[in-house]
């Protein structure tokens, strides 16, 4: 008997591993009763979350429903905004996905991502220095607010190559965009969707103009008009916009929230954060364990099977089936991660690492695995030792145990991190 899933409870948000753990040992996926009474098939398992991810049978684009908007006239200008959005990769399927990745990489290679280092340095540096006054001024701050949920959106507006003037209207956006509704004023949410829509649009003209050298602008170079028929070209103006918006969402909230639960997991285990402390070499191996033990994207995006599909164990997907891939739950398989549970950065560490342990799948698997690794493990190795050292006695001032978690089954960290600090200089 499967208990439903309500994805909105906050126990359930906080904690989904136990949850998890009883799916897994139902089989491979399990059709799960939902709160708003639909079904949902869950995979669970290690093995099987990977074999569907690099199976074509399960779709990535969405069936096309109800209420969904066109991206036509009849939309409102923040409907239409979201529609653009709908239209990345992510939702594609090959062929149309493998050019868009095709033409992505390239603009995402590592010697651009490399260079990316001096300018993260820089903004960690500049966030640490405005945390500091607030901790002078109010003696506590939000580790969220303060520090990782800027500095994703700040390397976003680097990626995307957005003017430093126009950088505050990126985070507000942003912000307003990623927040619960009932948190905002009435219209807040839309406005921002459309200032984002519009902002994004004028953007893209000028990097056609006058590229910079931004990834994004590696990007708009290639865009040639496409002639439909064709495999080959570059990417058209739409799809330039629904890469701003995958960029900024994929890109700034998974981050914030790997940022989050690491500074979270390490302010609650001070061994593993006095071992790094010690030895830097560990730094990279903490990010990974968080990877694993704290996925910031908790499942992936919705796959939807084309046909029926035999998954094993005795297990058969119907066609046109809902099925999502827990990638938090995979990272967690007792089969693949000795004592899943507990947070042990060492099982990572080069040379020395628990040969037992498997590569986690926090940034996904097959065709769609994530584009952004590189920069995301980047940007984490830059800002966490920093983040860490910067305060003296950095501890925090709220029961972890009760810590609100955003609430859904794609992305999963704390709201808030609040913490303190010994008395500064
Ligand atoms: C895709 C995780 C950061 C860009 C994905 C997927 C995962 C993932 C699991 C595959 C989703 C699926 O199969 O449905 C993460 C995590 C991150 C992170 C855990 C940080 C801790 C980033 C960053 C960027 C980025 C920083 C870019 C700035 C993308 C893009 C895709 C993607 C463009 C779509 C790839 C495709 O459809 O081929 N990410 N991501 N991600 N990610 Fe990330």
């Amino acid at each position: 008997m499967i208990a439903p899933l309500d994805p909105a409870d906050p126990a359930f948000a906080r904690d989904p591993y136990p949850y998890y753990a009883h799916l897994r040992g139902q089989g491979p996926a399990v059709r799960v009763p939902l709160a708003n009474g639909t079904h949902a098939w869950l995979v669970t398992g290690y093995e099987a979350t990977r074999a569907v991810l690099a199976d074509p049978r399960f779709s990535n684009v969405p069936p096309q429903g109800a209420g969904r908007p066109k991206g036509d006239s009849r939309d409102s200008p923040a409907q239409r905004a979201r529609a653009c959005l709908a239209r990345h990769m992510l939702n594609t399927d090959a062929p149309d996905h493998t050019r868009l990745r095709r033409l992505t990489t390239a603009a995402f290679a590592p010697r651009r991502v490399d260079a990316l280092r001096a300018r993260i340095e820089e903004l960690t540096a500049g966030l640490l220095r405005e945390m500091e006054l607030r901790l002078r001024r109010d003696g506590s701050v939000d580790l969220v607010d303060a520090f990782a949920f800027p500095l994703p959106v700040l390397v976003i507006g680097e990626v995307l190559g957005v003017p430093e003037a126009d950088r505050a209207d990126l985070r507000a956006w942003t912000y307003r965009v990623g927040s619960p509704a009932d948190a905002l004023e009435p219209g807040a949410v839309d406005e921002a969707w459309t200032g984002l829509h519009a902002y994004f649009t004028e953007l893209i003209a000028r990097k056609r103009r006058a590229p910079g050298s931004d990834l994004f602008s590696a990007l708009t170079q290639d865009a040639l008009p496409r002639d439909p028929a064709e495999s080959g070209g570059g990417l058209d103006d739409g799809e330039l916009l629904a890469m701003a918006f995958l960029l900024l969402f994929a890109g700034y909230e998974t981050t914030m929230n790997l940022l989050a639960s690491a500074s979270l997991l390490l302010l609650t285990h001070p061994g593993e954060l006095a071992a790094a402390h010690r030895d830097p070499a560990r730094w990279p191996a903490v990010v990974e364990e968080t990877l694993r033990h704290a996925s910031p994207l908790e499942g992936t995006t919705w796959r939807h099977t084309t046909e029926e599909v035999d998954i094993g164990d005795g297990v058969v997907i119907p066609a046109g089936a809902s099925v999502l891939a827990v990638l938090a739950a995979a990272n967690r398989d007792p089969r693949h991660f000795p004592d899943p549970d507990a947070f042990r950065p060492g099982r990572y560490l080069a040379g020395a690492g628990d040969t037992r342990t498997a590569p986690h799948a926090a940034f996904g698997h097959g065709p769609h695995f994530c584009l952004g690794s590189r920069l995301a493990r980047l940007e984490a190795t830059i800002a966490l030792p920093r983040l860490l050292a910067a305060f003296p006695g950095l501890r925090l001032t709220a029961d972890p145990a009760q810590l609100p978690y955003r609430p859904g089954l794609l992305v999963r960290g704390p709201r808030r991190v609040p913490v303190t600090t010994a008395p500064l200089p």
